[in-house]
């Protein structure tokens, strides 16, 4: 993987937020933000529906809980709700109207003002499947063989339209791949 710092400047809000509890990580591929979340000091709780991603984030991160699951499926509870949660392009493999029933289980998952930082596929995102693949629904591809939605601007408001308050969203690049990735960086609250 090339250069993908993004969490970095996420850390303190993460750890602030968190507090006691642990941080829930929603497809946390083979480990790197598990890894940079457990080095700043936060407890995760971490799922992927690959077996062999979670054995690499569970390598990568022994002090995390990491789980092989199906993000659509109930998630591990902790003993209070979750004042933190991560999802970094995981969201994107799912039917709008299943896109959406995440976003409200997220929430719910969450304690008021609890956080949640999540990138998604921009609709720009032309070297990772954005345009030239047969289309599933609207912004959404069967990308050699996988489902993958891309988000713009219209898509994020409906989705986090209510109770949701919006502490930054960014569309920007990452250079985690040979070529650059266009994606949506937000960090949301749960209003009150
Ligand atoms: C593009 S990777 C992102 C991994 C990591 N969060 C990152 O940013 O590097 C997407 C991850 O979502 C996982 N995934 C795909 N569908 C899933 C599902 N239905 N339930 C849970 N995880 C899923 C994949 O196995 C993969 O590890």
């Amino acid at each position: 993987m090339l250069s993908d710092r993004w969490l970095q400047r996420w850390l303190p809000t993460v750890l602030e937020r968190a507090g006691t509890g642990p941080v829930l990580e929603i497809g946390c591929g083979r480990g790197s933000d598990t890894a940079t979340l457990v080095v700043a000091g936060a407890r995760v709780i971490a799922l992927d529906l690959s077996p062999s991603n979670v054995a690499a984030a569970q390598a990568r991160a022994p002090q995390a809980t990491v789980s092989c699951q199906d993000v659509r499926s109930p998630w591990p509870t902790a003993d209070q709700p979750y004042g933190v949660i991560v999802a970094s392009l995981s969201l994107h493999y799912f039917a709008w109207h299943d896109t959406v029933t995440l976003v409200s289980r997220i929430h719910a998952a969450l304690r008021p003002g609890g956080l949640l930082l999540c990138r998604l596929n921009s609709t720009r995102d032309h070297h990772h499947g954005a345009r030239g693949h047969p289309a599933i629904e609207p912004n959404s591809y069967d990308v050699r063989g996988e489902p993958k939605r891309f988000f713009d601007r219209a898509a994020l408001t409906q989705l986090f339209a209510s109770g949701w308050r919006t502490l930054s969203i960014q569309e920007t690049k990452s250079y985690k791949y040979v070529r650059p990735k266009v994606l949506w960086e937000l960090a949301l609250e749960r209003a009150a």
